[in-house]
């Protein structure tokens, strides 16, 4: 857990730049052995898509190649990748992988829209009550918002702005989609945050003590808890 959430925080300090070069992932794109190929309508080129397979089991690194593959073509209304983010979302490394690539890509992207795009949608609807998606969607929210502040650059603390408020619509979507169903964990955990956030230090409740110390784990400040409190009320209102 621990090497997983500084691998999604290394990465978010450096977002815009690890992916909007998929080219540093040459050795990934080249060595697909694909049984999906089609051509996207944008380009004349074809495109090798990874497996099912392959997004259910490979490593973080390569899941976040595979996404900034097929992120692009997400509002291109015949191309389905609903299925390949579903084998993504059914595992942590598929989870941090699929969502560096969504929340960091280049802007203009299907991310910034304030609807998700619907195959992004069916993919978190049959995975809604992973714990795993739960708490990491809670952390997308939670880590670029926290940057916003902490970087000193002002292009770096644009592009944390940039991905927290890509984070919160995910989490929105995915909050409304678990109230829907009855689930209360995710607005659990979301209350636990804000708590935080707005100054608890010292709670017996499990989910509070765990955001109390992911907060002092990050060094969150005054200034960062004050954002991450703004981006939790606005997403569970
Ligand atoms: C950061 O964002 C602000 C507001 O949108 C903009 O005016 C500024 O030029 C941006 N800075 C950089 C370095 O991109």
């Amino acid at each position: 857990m621990r090497i997983s959430l500084i691998l999604v925080a290394s990465l978010s300090l450096v977002n815009g730049f690890v992916l909007q070069s998929s080219s540093l992932y040459p050795q990934t794109i080249n060595g697909l052995s694909s049984k999906t190929r089609f051509a996207a309508s944008t380009s004349e080129e074809e495109i090798a898509l990874p497996t099912l397979d392959q997004l259910k089991s490979d490593s973080f690194i390569d899941q976040v190649g595979y996404a900034s593959q097929y992120v692009p073509l997400l509002s291109q209304e015949d191309i389905d990748v609903a299925d390949m983010i579903e084998a993504q979302l059914s595992h942590s490394d598929g989870i941090r992988g699929f969502f560096v690539s969504y929340l960091t890509g280049d802007s203009p992207s299907p991310a910034d829209e304030e609807v998700i795009p619907a195959p992004l949608k069916a993919a978190l609807e049959s995975q809604k009550s992973s714990s795993d998606l739960i708490s990491l969607t809670c952390m997308n929210v939670i880590m670029p918002t926290g940057m916003i502040t902490m970087h000193t650059d002002e292009e770096l603390s644009n592009n944390s702005k940039m991905t927290s408020k890509r984070g919160i619509i995910v989490a929105k979507a995915l909050l409304a989609m678990n109230k829907e169903s009855g689930n209360v964990e995710m607005l659990k955990q979301c209350q636990a945050i804000l708590k935080v956030a707005k100054g608890e230090v010292d709670s017996e409740d499990e989910d509070v003590k765990y955001w109390i110390e992911f907060f002092s784990k990050w060094g969150y400040g005054d200034k960062e808890k004050e954002n991450i409190a703004k981006a939790m009320e606005d997403l569970m209102q």
